[in-house]
Parts: structure tokens; C-alpha cells; sequence
């Protein structure tokens, strides 16, 4: 069978989208084909002038807010390593040896113990890995490394499907590291999914067409591996044969749970009672849940599959008759599913993923509670009254954000209780309203009158105590078709909202919204305050506030940032912080924070935004400083920065580096990270960490005086060892 090159767009870069060949290969062309949502939902109601202003409650630098943790969740019995919740109070921005093009100090805002002068941003043709001054770094683990004793050493001129099976799979994207209690910091179990292929750059073109295929299918799915260093001064190395090592590929059995499961939306000839599915696919972001599992979202899953693409269900999730990228509906009934018994098979797909990574034996689950949605990923935090809150984006452009609310309460220590709480709960869409006038809102992203994009807004229910909130829905079909549900009870059509997560020091939860070059153009919803920029081409991050309340239906919310380059954009925002202190951002994508509770994002679409390379930043949320954005780190050549963990105790972070050199060919590959060796790029998760351990710390250069964050005395800490 000859091989066939992988029919891409080839329409070349444009602003505000990312690579040609990621829209191909990631979402199906989504990104650049029509609109999914041509509901005419666009809700979006503007207060008058004059409304009561949040902006005193949530943001505005004041720290007025102070809501008590919970802190059950400090107390996760897999916590991220070495949580530190609590601490932190002076934030010292030191005036020491900074570097970058802006001169700025290294800082350690609210304590941080990752103190930094962040990069220069690093133009869009280098194909470097780019860290700041003191620092280092590592792969920890790249796609082909073999997982277990028996698997083959990789080789890029003969790879097949039976090593790959065995193998680090492509496109690592969410990352989650947790320490093996007991092991001092030393062992650690990592969660990694794989987002999709590029088998344009991964095999040789004379691979044999089907051999292409299992391939590729063998590099999708999920990997957990565990990881090994010395001491907390070395980076970590993956253990080979380990016995947690695990892939999940798509000949495993993954069970549905929820109402959804069972029902006749989800049946095929090869699972007639809709219990189990094989496989997962197009995961992307994920969060690591209180008792210690993982969530992933499996986010474009409509471009692996062929269908009719008649119903207003297919259209609503973009799934067409038209052949897919990789040609899996040639080889396999199940992927086309104008096939005879595999008519539901694409319903199957779209939902966050629950794997324990602690037990290798393990069925992972599919939840169809939270909802069938291209969805980001998902992040949960536990509620002031015990029940866990779970946050969605639906990330696809004009749809939407949602919520879930269990029925259950969190059980500290009942571990198989808690891994049921995804399986029952009610389901919420937001709705946001702006307090400024529309008229003020005019595509520009320039602030309205009122100095803020702020407001209020609503949780509307889908679900509630097990029954359908919509007209005409069943439970089951709002979990499956959630999309047209959402559609009927108005809610806010959001530009592409990506990771969505809840800050356990301060309870108010972050929206990254990449960004939506369509916003305002043509027929489609024009700029509203929440979404304020026409043809936002850099995004923004929406912090929200659920009033003291995790399962309330009511929140506060104002924009954090309006990302761009403000050298080159009036219209950006940092939260009132100079903006020509910042470094400049696009396209936000994924979130984390770190002990101390600042906000870090990783950004995809960086190139085709402002014309630099991919990276990784640190936001300071709290004090004068709030708003703060400093860059830590840029990834090499076409490649996006994804799954960002931060240990700043440990003065290090990891990143997953996802498809370097996308752009290039086999034999003309236009980046060669992390090797450098001539042969060609590997996705990989990297570890960032000083580059001179046991040197004081490489803690270096400021001089804390500060800037005084309220609660700030200054940390007095490094004090010019640079
Ligand atoms: Fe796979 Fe929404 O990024
Ligand atoms: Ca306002
Ligand atoms: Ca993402």
C-alpha cells in the first residue's frame, strides 16, 4: 500500500492561529474551518453604568479578599509535592543582576523560592530550549523512550507499532508528577498524556501506509512512568521497567460511568450494552484530583472520526463526512461511522478521563457527568460544604465554560469513595455579564470607563439532582449532545476558554481563553465584556470568584490580563501593572500555580500572535506586583509549551514540550530538540532546574526591599551572590 502524505491545509501561518500543520493534525482544521456554534445564543447582558463594581472584590491589587481555605485539600492524600499552603508573605522583588531586554531584577513575588530574571522572549525561528541566567536543563523523558525492560531501544528508521506500543508515545501535553510517599523526594509517579501525531516528521516516507497507521495509533493515548533522582539537586530520570510504568492505548478498556453510560446514544455492535470503551483520543489538558487520580480531557476527538455529518448533533462537534487526516476509517470499521453498527461510536468520545496512576491494573473511566464537549481538561477543588467542584472549558471558539457539582461529599481518606464522585453530581454552562456599558465595549480591548473588564455572572443548570434542566433533553442526551443543551439555556459563547483552574490559596478560579480570531468578524457574536477584542488574536485569562461559595450559582469575575505584546499593542492589559515592565504574552493555554499562590501560564500560538517562540510565565496575582508578567522559559522551533508543574520549593519546574519542528519534513526537520543530533525532533517533558546546585542556593541576586504586597515584609533573602 503506498504511503500518502497526511493531506494538510497548507495555507500558511496566519495571525492568530497557530501552525497550518498543528490546525490540520490537532483539531481537523477546526480552528480554520467554519464555526461550529451557529446557535443564536449570544447572550451577553451589560449592567448599567453605576452597578455595583467588583472590581473591589476580586483583583484591584487590594487584597480585600480573604476567604478561608477549606483546607481539606491541603491534606489530598497524593498531594502535589510539598504543597506549602500558607506561607509566603513578603515578596521581595530584588534589584540584583537581571538580564533580559527590559533590565528587570530577579524576583520571588510572595515569597516565591523561584527566584528568576526573566528571558528576553526568543524569536519564532530559533530552535532552541531557552532558561534564565543560573539555570538548566533536562528531558526527563522523550517520545520513543522505551517504558518497559522489553520494549526496543528507539530508532528512527524503524519504528513500528510493536515498539511504540512500548514506547513514550508523540505529543506529550498534560503532566502530572506526584512523590512516592516514603521515597524522600527521590521517586515520583508522572502522568503523561499524548495529544495527537505528526507522522509527516515521525516516520519515513517509505514506511508502509498501514504500518503508518498503527504507528500513529500507538502514539496517542496515555503513558505514567515513574521517575528517580538522587537528591533534590539532580534532575529526575525515568525508570525503565518500573512497576507503575504503564501505556493505555487504544486496544485498552476504559468504563463510562454516569447516566449517560448504558444509554442507547452509546452503544455499538462491538459494546451493545454501552458500558465500555475502547481507547481514548485528542487529550489534552488535565488536573490532579484531591485523592490522588488524574483527570484528562479528551478534547478534538471528532477529527479521528468520518460520519455522516447529516444531524444537527454531528454538525454541532464538527464531525463531517469528509476523510480524516490519518485515514483510520480505511482501516478500522469503528472510525467511520457511517458504518453499520458503529453509529455511536464518535459519542464515546469527548468526555474527562479519570486514571489512577497508583494502580496499574486499574480501569480508567470516562465520566459522562461533567459532559460531552471538546473538553480542555479538567480541575477540582472541594467545596466549602465537602462536595467537589469540578471546571471545564468546552475549547473550541464561541463555546463555552462549565461547571460540575457533585452529590457526594469528599470522604478524607476513603479513597474508592472519593474516586466515585466524578460518576453523580449536577452540571452547570456560565453565563457572564459585563458591568459597563456595551457602548464602551467596542472591539478595540481599550478599557471602559470604569477602569475594568469586571462583572457578574451565572452558573445555569443542565443537570440538577439527576434530572435534565432543559427543554426537550433528556439527562442522557444532555450528557451526550451537552453542546446543543448548553446552546438552549443561553449561555456566554467564549473565545476558546483552554485550562480553567481553581487557585487553592485563594479559592478564585482562572479562565484562559487562547484566543478567537473570529470574534466580531462576519455573521459571528461580536466583543462583549468578558471577551472584549475583535479578532482576539492574543487571548485573555478571566479570574473569577464564587463569593465564598464553590457550588454557588452566582460569581464575580474581571479579566486578569489582555494578552499581547504591548510594545506593539495599546490595547493590552496586565491588571493595572506597567505594561512596559511585562513580558510580553499570547495565547494562553494551560495553567498551574505554585506554593506560594502565584499564576503561571504556558501559551500556544505564541509565533503566529506576536512573532516569539512558545513559553512558560509567571503571573503575580496579589500585592502591587499583581499583574506582573515574567517570562521562565521558551521552547524551540514550532513547538508549544504544555502541562507546566511547578516545585518552586525545589527551585525547579517541568514542561511537556509538544510538537517541536511541526513544521518541517522528514529529512528537512526544522527543529532537532532536545538532542541536537541531526536526527529530528522529539516531544518531550522537560525538567528546568538551577544550574549550579549547592551554590547558595543559586537563590542570587535581590536584594528584597521589595515592592510590599500588604502582607509583604520584604523576604531579606538572597542578598547579591550573584
Ligand atoms: Fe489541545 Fe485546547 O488545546
Ligand atoms: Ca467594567
Ligand atoms: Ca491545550
Amino acid at each position: 500500500m503506498p504511503r500518502l502524505n497526511l493531506p494538510l491545509l497548507m495555507d500558511g501561518h496566519t495571525r492568530g492561529k497557530r501552525s497550518a500543520v498543528t490546525c490540520a493534525l490537532k483539531c481537523g482544521n477546526q480552528c480554520v474551518g467554519s464555526d461550529c456554534n451557529t446557535s443564536s445564543n449570544g447572550y451577553f447582558r451589560d449592567i448599567a453604568a453605576g452597578a455595583l463594581s467588583r472590581r473591589a472584590l476580586i483583583g484591584g491589587g487590594t487584597g480585600a479578599i480573604a476567604i478561608a481555605l477549606a483546607g481539606t485539600q491541603g491534606a489530598m492524600a497524593h498531594g502535589p509535592v510539598g504543597a506549602k499552603p500558607g506561607k509566603g508573605k513578603g515578596n521581595g522583588n530584588g534589584n540584583g543582576n537581571g538580564k533580559d531586554k527590559a533590565g528587570k531584577p530577579g524576583s520571588a513575588p510572595n515569597g516565591s523560592e523561584l527566584v528568576f530574571a526573566p528571558i528576553a522572549p526568543v524569536d519564532a525561528a530559533v530552535d532552541e530550549f531557552t532558561v534564565p541566567e543560573g539555570f538548566t536543563w533536562h528531558p526527563v523523558i522523550r517520545w520513543g523512550d522505551p517504558i518497559f525492560e522489553d520494549a526496543p531501544e528507539f530508532d528512527w528508521h524503524a519504528q513500528s507499532a510493536e515498539a511504540q506500543n512500548l514506547q513514550f508515545g508523540y505529543n506529550n501535553d498534560y503532566t502530572e508528577i506526584q512523590e512516592i510517599p516514603g521515597s524522600g523526594g527521590r521517586r515520583a509517579v508522572m502522568f503523561v498524556n499524548h495529544e495527537y501525531t505528526n507522522e509527516n516528521i515521525m516516520v519515513p516516507p517509505t514506511m508502509d501506509a498501514a504500518e503508518v497507521v498503527e504507528v500513529g495509533m500507538a502514539a496517542h493515548g496515555l503513558t505514567v512512568v515513574e521517575l528517580e533522582r538522587k537528591n533534590h539537586n539532580v534532575p529526575y530520570e525515568y525508570v525503565r521497567g518500573a512497576e507503575l510504568n504503564r501505556r493505555i492505548l487504544l486496544s485498552d478498556t476504559f468504563e463510562l460511568t454516569g447516566a449517560a453510560a448504558g444509554s442507547d446514544l452509546v452503544t455499538t455492535v462491538e459494546d451493545p450494552e454501552g458500558r465500555y470503551v475502547l481507547g481514548t483520543l485528542g487529550n489534552c489538558a488535565g488536573g490532579l484530583t484531591p485523592w490522588g487520580t488524574v483527570l484528562s480531557g479528551e478534547e478534538n476527538f471528532h477529527s479521528y472520526f468520518r460520519a455522516p455529518g447529516t444531524s444537527a448533533q454531528e454538525k454541532r462537534y464538527g464531525l463531517a463526512d469528509k476523510p480524516t487526516a490519518r485515514g483510520w476509517e480505511n482501516a478500522h470499521d469503528r472510525y467511520d461511522t457511517r458504518n453499520a453498527g458503529y453509529e455511536n461510536e464518535a459519542n464515546r468520545f469527548g468526555y474527562i478521563v479519570e486514571v489512577d496512576p497508583w494502580d496499574p491494573t486499574s480501569t480508567p473511566k470516562k465520566h459522562t457527568a461533567l459532559g460531552r464537549f471538546k473538553h480542555e481538561g479538567a480541575n477540582v477543588i472541594i467545596a466549602e460544604d465537602g462536595r467537589v467542584v469540578a471546571y471545564s472549558g468546552d475549547d473550541e471558539r464561541f463555546d463555552y465554560l462549565y461547571k460540575f457539582v457533585s452529590t457526594k461529599k469528599y470522604v478524607e481518606g476513603d479513597r474508592a469513595h472519593n474516586m466515585t464522585l466524578l460518576e453523580e453530581g449536577d452540571l452547570y454552562v456560565a453565563r457572564f455579564e459585563g458591568n459597563s456599558p456595551s457602548a464602551e465595549i467596542d472591539g478595540s480591548a481599550a478599557l471602559p470607563a470604569d477602569g475594568a473588564f469586571d462583572g457578574t455572572g451565572q452558573w445555569l443548570p443542565l443537570v440538577l439532582d439527576g434530572a435534565s434542566q432543559v427543554p426537550g433533553f433528556s439527562v442522557e442526551e444532555v450528557l451526550v449532545h451537552t453542546r446543543l443543551a448548553a446552546d438552549a439555556v443561553g449561555p456566554t459563547k467564549m473565545d476558546r476558554c483552554e485550562d480553567v483552574e481553581p487557585s487553592l490559596h485563594s479559592r478564585r478560579v482562572y479562565v484562559a481563553c487562547t484566543n478567537n480570531s473570529n470574534r466580531g468578524v462576519g455573521s459571528n457574536a461580536g466583543p462583549d465584556e468578558v471577551n472584549p477584542r475583535t479578532q482576539n488574536r492574543d487571548g485573555h485569562v478571566i479570574e473569577m470568584d464564587e463569593l465564598g461559595d464553590q457550588t454557588t450559582t452566582s460569581f464575580a469575575w474581571n479579566l486578569l490580563l489582555v494578552c499581547g505584546d504591548p510594545a506593539t499593542d495599546e490595547n493590552t492589559y496586565f491588571a493595572g501593572f506597567p505594561e512596559d515592565q511585562v513580558s510580553p504574552i499570547s495565547c494562553p493555554d494551560n495553567l498551574a500555580f505554585d506554593s506560594v499562590g502565584n499564576l503561571w501560564i504556558s501559551t500556544d500560538g505564541q509565533p503566529s500572535g506576536i512573532g516569539f517562540n512558545d513559553g512558560l510565565f509567571r503571573v503575580t496575582l496579589d500585592g502591587d506586583a499583581r499583574g506582573n508578567v515574567e517570562q521562565f522559559l521558551s521552547v524551540p522551533r514550532d513547538g508549544e509549551t504544555c502541562g507546566p508543574i511547578i516545585r518552586d520549593q525545589d527551585r525547579t519546574a517541568f514542561v511537556a514540550v509538544q510538537h517541536p519542528g511541526e513544521d518541517g519534513s522528514w529529512g528537512a526537520h526544522t527543529s532537532y530538540f532536545p538532542d541536537y543530533d541531526g536526527t529530528g525532533p522529539k516531544p518531550s517533558v522537560i525538567q528546568v532546574l538551577p544550574a549550579k546546585p549547592g551554590k547558595g542556593k543559586g537563590r542570587g541576586n535581590g536584594n528584597g526591599n521589595g515592592r510590599g504586597n500588604g502582607n509583604g515584609n520584604g523576604n531579606g533573602k538572597g542578598n547579591g551572590r550573584g
